[in-house]
């Protein structure tokens, strides 16, 4: 069996072809970024614009890259949210269209379920149950894994996603969009002691998070502090000090609270270096196993989408004809028996 799957749920077009025997073969993707950067953040209108630019081409380039004909696929998988509806509407009319002219059904994916499943890509995959941390730019979320589709949301954040503290804090520095890497690049060159901003609801029970005090923190310190490039690399440094210890202490306690010893961390926050380590030290400290997706699919990507809409598509699921797409889509609410 072979699916191809499109993702277009915020600013990366993504197009990939998994075999059920061989895993992933072929993988594109187009980033938007350059384009948004000039306005500071994404522009709804023109991603949609641009995911209808890329689309088809990224699709023709997928199938030759994996040596494939229309007909060898089985099925047409999409993210069908949460995300950017103008954009996640491009994905599921391209997607669903592809489709209905091969003749073959189409797989609605959620988009989280894609970033929790990327570690599945790799050579060494964990095995149910886990915990999960979610960190991109849209979601923290911290989740008990029991099984594929068995999934509860212990914790996520009440104000600002991990990412988007990242992208504030970035932006108050004067760095362009998407701050993230930028942010961590910056730290490198800081102390992370500098400053002692706040680690929120560390100080309470409770696997909920809470970023968006970090910015204001950020934002008083660059106050006080000045503009100079060294005032700078400390905030940023202590930010990310704050972001990763707080992640630490939550991962703590929902692995207290689950029993379990193996972590997943993905989404595009789990590029940061940083937080890989201080969550591998926290796991190798209690003899437990880590496991993240590489670098380039931690962000958005095609291959997670294909992964996590094969497994679905195992498992039975097909889409009406509708093209219908979910802004707003909770993973509980994909869960199965
Ligand atoms: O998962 P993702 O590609 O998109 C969403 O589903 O939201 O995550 C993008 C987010 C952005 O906020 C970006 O700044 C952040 O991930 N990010 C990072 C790093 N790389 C990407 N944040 C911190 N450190 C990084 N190295
Ligand atoms: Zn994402």
């Amino acid at each position: 069996m072979k699916v191809l799957a499109i993702e277009s749920s915020c600013d990366e077009t993504g197009v990939a072809v998994y075999d059920q025997d061989r895993g992933l073969i072929a993988n594109q993707l187009y980033s938007q970024i350059s384009m948004h950067a000039m306005y500071g953040g994404v522009v709804p209108e023109l991603a949609s614009r641009d995911h209808i630019r890329k689309a088809i081409p990224l699709v023709k380039a997928a199938l030759g890259e994996a040596g494939c004909e229309p007909s060898d696929i089985d099925a047409v998988c999409y993210t069908a949210g949460p995300g950017l509806i103008g954009a996640l509407m491009v994905g599921a009319t391209v997607a669903r269209s592809i489709a209905y002219a091969w003749n073959c059904p189409a797989v609605p994916v959620n988009h989280m379920e894609g970033h929790l499943l990327a570690p599945m890509l790799e050579a060494n995959p964990p095995s149910y149950p886990f915990l999960a941390l979610l960190v991109s730019g849209g979601h923290t979320l911290l989740i008990r894994v029991d099984g594929f589709a068995r999934y509860s949301i212990l914790g996520e954040s009440i104000d600002d996603a991990a990412g988007e503290a990242f992208d504030k804090t970035a932006k108050l520095l004067g760095l362009p969009y998407p701050g993230g890497p930028l942010v961590s690049a910056l730290a490198r060159e800081g102390n992370p002691s500098a400053f002692r901003f706040p680690r929120p609801m560390t100080d309470r029970p409770g696997l909920d998070f809470s970023f968006s005090g970090l910015k204001t923190a950020a934002s008083n310190a660059l106050a006080h502090a000045g503009e100079d490039h060294g005032a700078k690399a400390d905030i940023a440094a202590s930010f990310e000090a704050a972001v990763t210890d707080t992640l630490v202490i939550k991962c703590t306690r929902a692995l207290e609270q689950t029993g379990f010893s193996r972590l997943v961390v993905a989404g595009g926050v789990s590029a940061n270096l940083r937080i890989r380590q201080s969550l591998t030290e926290l796991m190798k400290g209690r003899g437990g196993e880590i496991f993240f997706p590489r670098l380039s699919f931690c962000t958005d990507n095609g291959a997670m989408i294909a992964y996590a809409g094969m497994q679905r598509f195992l498992a039975g699921e097909r889409s009406s004809n509708q093209i219908k797409v979910y802004p707003r889509w909770s993973l509980e609410s994909v869960c199965r028996e």
